[in-house]
């Protein structure tokens, strides 16, 4: 899409729609009156909907930044090197006290299962490279719980920092080689999940498109018109405000960490084509509950057409979003 008609779109969007008239997440195919309501306070997010079967829980955990490893990685001790030791001891956002990556993963866990999560979702950066022993670890706590989980790769979780290729290849090579077993037979890239007559959708957004494939999906499990919500690593762009997918003015000129991350530049031209579809289709969602990612490391929700987009902070400093579900009768 141009530039120019793209902007257009948002505008338009934007008036069209208007800022407070949101959607109707009505759990019937059938439209109701019956506006989105939920509330934002501390790490919770709680959504009141009239017509929900029962209440439920998913806890999302992003960013946990897991860095163990063991000798299967000597051979790659110069590709992890700084990101082996940029979380080794961190501060608990709310207390300040020192904590580690493994302790909150393993705290997020205790608690999602002591308040009977329906489900767990993983939106990114969970590993700060592929390692075989952090993800054996992770998955081994994660099967522990009994509770089902869902898993979406961040910027992080299949970089080594200098080893050659573009995002896209080495995305599909570690996807495949070692973060496999975490998505449990589903397609890294896209996959869904309906739970109490809510879907949750997770889709890949980690080399900062999204492919024409994964916008195929989300139309064909958009249409059924369920309520759903949208986990990704990487928010979506919020207009007028800087980065995020879908900004017109993301590329090669924006990119600040290419040295440091070691990592190839991003794109002259800016987003593919079905990432700015992505993001006209996205917010333009009747039945869209949520988008919520990682990736920030700071927690604070912003919304678009009514669409709330809530960003968690990182599970290594011991943050993660709570996400109840309350029948309003
Ligand atoms: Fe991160």
């Amino acid at each position: 899409m141009e530039r120019r008609s793209f902007l257009n779109t948002l505008f338009s969007a934007s008036l069209g729609l208007g800022f407070y008239r949101i959607g109707a997440p009505s759990l019937t195919k059938e439209k109701s009156n019956q506006k989105l309501s939920f509330t934002f306070e501390d790490n919770k997010v709680t959504y009141y909907l009239k017509g929900l079967p029962k209440p439920m829980k998913i806890i999302q955990i992003s960013d946990t930044h897991l860095w163990r490893d063991d000798a299967r990685g000597e051979q790659f001790r110069e590709y992890k090197a700084r990101m082996e030791k940029a979380y080794n001891v961190t501060k608990h956002y709310k207390t300040g006290a020192e904590t580690n990556p493994e302790k909150s993963f393993e705290d997020v866990l205790g608690y999602a299962v002591s308040t009977k999560a329906d489900l767990i979702v993983l939106t990114g950066d969970i590993f700060s490279f592929p390692s075989e022993a952090a993800i054996e670890w992770a998955y081994e706590k994660l099967k522990q719980t009994g509770i089902p989980f869902l898993y979406v790769a961040g910027n992080h979780d299949w970089h080594y920092e200098g080893m050659k290729g573009s995002l896209q290849e080495l995305r599909s090579s570690w996807t495949k080689q070692r973060l496999l077993k975490m998505y449990q037979g589903n397609d890294p890239l896209m996959g869904s999940y309906t739970l109490n007559g809510i879907k949750v959708l997770v889709l890949d957004n980690s080399v900062f498109d999204v492919t024409p494939e994964q916008l195929d999906y989300f139309r064909k499990q958009k249409k059924d018109g369920i309520p759903f919500m949208v986990f990704m690593h990487i928010p979506m762009y919020i207009p007028g405000k800087s980065s995020g997918i879908g900004d017109p003015a993301w590329g090669a000129a924006m990119d600040k960490g290419y040295e440091t991350e070691k990592r190839e530049r991003w794109r002259e031209g800016g987003h593919i084509k079905s990432t700015f579809d992505f993001w006209d289709e996205l917010f333009a969602s009747e039945n869209l509950l949520g988008i919520f990612t990682g990736h920030f490391h700071r927690q604070y929700v912003d919304v678009v057409n009514g669409i709330p987009q809530f960003v968690s902070a990182a599970n290594a400093m011991g943050a993660f979003t709570d996400i109840s579900f309350v029948q309003v009768k």
